[in-house]
């Protein structure tokens, strides 16, 4: 599968009606506004927690410092996920009222929460830090999975080479081959280094990323290549 790299404002076209094994490059909060309704199959997704992040070689997350610049784009989200399908969000704990306030305004029903312990503490303040959360989303009323999977996971260290606050592609290919098809169209709007991306192309998915950053759309090409189903 190829996949190409464009800016958003590139997208014309029927092609551009439903991009697929694509990396957009822009705002998700203005390019989602460009795509059509009801299209994407599963939305796996890891937006700014807002935290302010900042790691030991002082990378940074763009928008990390207000979350609220971003979270609109759950009602655009929303609008371009099928009926009866569910988008997966990692938050940050810190502002879940901010992330639920979005989440239900946009129309999205929580239906599950998944939580993944780490071996390790990732910070160390009032409490050792250990693990790492993520909501189950519902538009309208999915069918349940053939195997629903366990809400307490084992968490991966990424190592990080790529992004700050890289995923491991294992920890994200359960949540796609639970909540989708072979085939089927994987959204992240929030992408960084690609990680979702690749987890949809080695499960036999298809994909779409939009990231604001330009050199992780680089990065997400040069991953991805690298990659076969
Ligand atoms: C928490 S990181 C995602 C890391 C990713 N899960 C990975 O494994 O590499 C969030 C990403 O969202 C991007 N971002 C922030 N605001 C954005 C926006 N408005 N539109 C698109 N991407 C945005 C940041 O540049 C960052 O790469």
């Amino acid at each position: 599968m190829g996949d190409t790299h464009r800016q958003a404002a590139e997208l014309t076209g029927v092609t551009a009606m439903f991009p697929s094994n694509e990396i957009l490059h822009g705002d998700c909060t203005r390019v989602l506004k460009q795509l059509p309704d009801a299209f994407v199959d599963l939305i796996v997704t890891d937006p700014p927690y807002g935290v302010r992040y900042q790691d030991r070689l002082g990378r940074t997350v763009a928008n990390d410092d207000d979350p609220n610049r971003i979270l609109g784009a759950f009602t655009d989200l929303y609008r371009v996920l099928k009926p009866n399908s569910v988008c997966i969000s990692f938050y940050g704990w810190g502002l879940v009222d901010d992330f639920f306030r979005a989440w239900r305004r946009a129309g999205f029903k929580p239906v599950g929460h998944i939580v993944w312990v780490k071996d390790y503490a990732s910070r160390e303040r009032f409490l050792r830090y250990r693990h790492e959360s993520a909501y189950l989303l519902a538009k309208g009323q999915p069918s349940l999975p053939s195997r629903p999977l366990d809400d307490i996971q084992t968490w991966l260290y990424s190592g990080n080479t790529d992004h700050p606050t890289q995923k491991a592609v294992r920890i994200l290919t359960p949540l796609i081959e639970t909540f989708s098809q072979s085939g089927q169209l994987v959204l992240d709007p929030f992408a960084g280094s690609g990680s979702t991306l690749v987890a949809a192309q080695i499960t036999g998915r298809r994909y779409l990323g939009i990231e604001l950053d330009q050199k992780y759309c680089a990065l997400m090409r040069e991953r991805l290549a690298f990659v076969s189903t």
